[in-house]
């Protein structure tokens, strides 16, 4: 095993997982997790962050009724229900 420095300054985990046979997920058609990741991913190339924010899909975080979930590492905040809508105010987050 190689150890070195965490190579970002934070790191977004948002889920993505998708579930068949009617089973709520963060990653299912029309739930948002997928947009929202790409969104983030997006907002953080496009804010100059690159390099510093990492924005990771994540299996289930399992809170998945309340979801999409998303959290910050390090932080100490869970994001529940999260929209693109709620992209400028991450980026903020992320930015400090
Ligand atoms: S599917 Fe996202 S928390 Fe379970």
């Amino acid at each position: 095993m190689n150890k070195k420095p965490v190579p970002y300054k934070k790191t977004v985990f948002v889920c993505t997982n998708a579930r068949e046979g009617g089973r709520v997920a963060c990653g299912n058609p029309g739930r948002g997790g997928l947009e929202l990741c790409e969104a983030l991913k997006h907002a953080v190339k496009e804010k100059g962050l690159k390099g510093k924010v990492r924005i990771a899909r994540s299996g289930c975080l399992d809170l998945c009724e309340q979801g999409p979930n998303a959290f910050i590492y390090p932080g100490d905040e869970w994001l529940s229900g999260v929209t693109a809508a709620d992209v400028p105010e991450i980026i903020k987050k992320l930015a400090e």
